[in-house]
């Protein structure tokens, strides 16, 4: 008898694994709990059964209805879910052949500005350098010449993290590991990714782009610099620009200059952007200090050089005339996808 429920279970479990739709499962049920089922027909023998077995045995044929009712019950969840992500499916008839309709992503302006830049400087025998945003004391001040306690780090609000460590304020902080990295004569670009604990306004940002540039080798002169600002400034803007520089202070720098570059809305004669000015200011950047040149391993007496400091960020806002500096960090797609690659 027990070999006969353990058989009737065994068959009720293939039947139920194959069953495809609710009209079979109903088909299964009759067949084994209906009038005439093979586990009605069970309990029905259990009269033939002996007096001393029939309670074990009718314990066994009830628990093996009960175990037959489950699984009917859970192979219906099953064919319902089923049903389900068939009529999802066959509602949402995906083609995927078929050509998007979607717009085409677009890259940042900040990403096209530097992509440009990074070709001209390329063109220029300048490599472009990577460089972490987390940097140390050392790198973002102390190897520029700007010791503890210097005025010169109340310019710079910085971010500080609490194991001493710094969100990099400026490119320049990768200057020394630069120049250890290759030592002299050396060309290269480093752009980036800064950070300001300022408060924000239409021409403030806390997180902005800068790239940084130094030129060292030997008697290397201003006229170095204006040459290769001039080259670069051209090629940027697609026309011949005129560029100017007045004093400026940087503690890394000696002399230290702002470049002004001629107005490119008005082309110089004087307007709002430019403040009637004809002159906008682009790039501070200057002579690198000795001192500067020492720390990242090279010999001042021998070698000189210039860097600069270029603000992508504007260069950006210039070069597409966005009013706004919030706009870059805002995740506005609509105001990205004026810059669809074609
Ligand atoms: N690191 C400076 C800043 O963010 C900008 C700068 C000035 C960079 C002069 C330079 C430089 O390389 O020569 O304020």
């Amino acid at each position: 008898m027990q070999q006969q429920l353990q058989a009737v279970w065994e068959q009720l479990r293939i039947d139920l694994c194959g069953v495809q739709d609710t009209a079979a499962l109903v088909q299964i049920r009759v067949a084994y709990l209906g009038k005439k089922g093979k586990v009605t027909e069970l309990l029905k023998g259990l009269q033939a059964v002996p007096a001393e077995q029939k309670k074990t045995i009718g314990q066994l044929i009830n628990d093996l209805k009960r175990r037959a009712e489950e699984s009917i019950a859970q192979t219906q969840e099953r064919l319902a879910a089923e049903e389900l992500e068939r009529k999802v499916l066959s509602a949402e008839k995906y083609d995927v052949s078929l050509p998007s309709t979607e717009k085409k992503g677009s890259y940042h302006p900040i990403t096209l500005v530097q992509r440009e830049l990074e070709d001209i400087f390329h063109s220029m025998g300048f490599t472009v350098e990577d460089f972490p945003e987390i940097v140390d004391d050392f790198a973002c001040f102390e190897a520029l010449n700007i010791p503890k306690h210097h005025p010169a780090r109340d310019m710079q609000d910085t971010y500080y993290l609490s194991n001493g460590q710094l969100l990099k304020t400026h490119t320049s902080a990768a200057q020394n590991s630069i120049m250890r990295k290759y030592g002299a004569p050396l060309r290269a670009i480093f752009p980036g990714r800064c950070f300001r604990n300022e408060s924000t306004d239409a021409s403030h940002e806390n997180t902005f782009f800068q790239m940084e540039g130094m030129m060292i080798d030997k008697d290397i002169s201003i006229s170095n610099l204006i040459y290769f600002m001039k080259t670069m400034l051209s090629e940027v803007f697609q026309r011949d620009v005129s560029v100017r520089l007045r004093p400026g202070f940087f503690p890394f720098v000696e002399p230290g200059f702002e470049l002004d570059v001629n107005c490119q809305i008005c082309g110089g004669t004087g307007c709002p952007s430019c403040k009637h000015s004809g002159w906008l200011e682009l790039c501070p950047c200057g002579m690198i200090h000795p001192n500067v040149l020492r720390y990242g391993g090279i010999d001042p007496d021998e070698y000189t050089g210039f860097a600069f400091g270029l603000g992508l960020t504007r260069l950006a806002m210039m070069k597409y005339g966005v009013s706004d500096i919030r706009d870059f960090n805002s995740g506005d797609l609509a105001s990205l996808a004026q810059f669809t690659a074609k």
